[in-house]
């Protein structure tokens, strides 16, 4: 990792141990948690099997418990940067207990130490878009890796239209952010339109398509269709 990732790395570190203001955002449904729950807990029903689930950039693994409740869960990791949100994930995980692994650090470095065809679901969810496009492909790969052959890679990001820059998409949902989001204090929505600007790096649906195909995955099923806000489940195809 050169400096300059590190220290991008850390101020998303920063923004996201602070656990209010994303709470805030969870709570208005503002990234569309509400829908994702429904869209991710019909999956699951549908997919029949146990669960071995990686969880990159977990948060408070709210996300997880709430569409997962109702699942089979054999084993979960969560992985996250903030120390603040791995201390909330013990609690939020007490009905795992004995089948949770929790990993506090960069979800790169942690993929990489995990061993082949470990787990059977990848749930990356409105983490991926902080990395570099050299990154993201990166991650594809470990992804791809880590994923036993039939298993899904569950991926919700925040996704630019095609011909939008990586410049006006953080610009319009900055503006979003501070016009919008009223449930988070005015000082929250500076932090969070602030962290935007300098964090984030969605990529288009088109590229998302082509680079998931080349790491061996095929798309089965849109989980969400927002206008920035988007998710799939890709299905991890047998040998590459
Ligand atoms: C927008 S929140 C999403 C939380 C949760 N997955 C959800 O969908 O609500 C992004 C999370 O990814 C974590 N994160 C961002 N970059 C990371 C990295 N390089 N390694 C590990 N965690 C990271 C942040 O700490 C934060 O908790």
């Amino acid at each position: 990792m050169t400096d300059a990732d590190s220290i991008a790395v850390k101020a998303v570190k920063q923004v996201f141990e602070q656990r209010s203001m994303y709470d805030a955002v969870v709570t208005g449904n503002y990234m569309h948690h509400a829908e994702l729950v429904a869209a991710l807990g019909a999956w699951a029903r549908e997919f029949g099997r146990p669960l071995r689930i990686v969880d990159l950039g977990c948060g408070d693994a709210s996300l997880a418990t709430k569409s997962f409740a109702g699942a089979r869960v054999e084993h979960y990791v969560g992985i996250d940067l903030a120390e603040s949100s791995i201390e909330q994930v013990r609690l939020s995980t007490a009905a795992w207990a004995g089948r949770v692994e929790l990993i506090c650090g960069n979800l790169l470095d942690a993929l990489h130490g995990m061993g082949d065809g470990s787990a059977n679901v990848v749930l990356a969810s409105y983490s991926l878009h902080h990395f570099s496009t050299a990154d993201k492909v990166k991650l594809l790969g470990e992804i791809s890796r880590v994923l036993e052959p039939s298993g899904v890679l569950l991926w919700i990001d925040a996704v630019r239209n095609e011909g939008e820059s990586r410049e006006e998409f953080v610009d319009g949902l900055a503006c979003e952010i501070k016009r919008d989001w009223t449930l988070l204090s005015v000082e929250e929505r500076q932090r969070a339109a602030e962290h935007v600007l300098a964090s984030d790096f969605p990529e288009t649906e088109r590229w998302m398509m082509e680079q998931t195909a080349a790491a061996g995955f095929e798309v089965v099923e849109t989980l969400l269709k927002g206008e920035s806000f988007r998710g799939w489940t890709f299905l991890r195809l047998g040998g590459r």
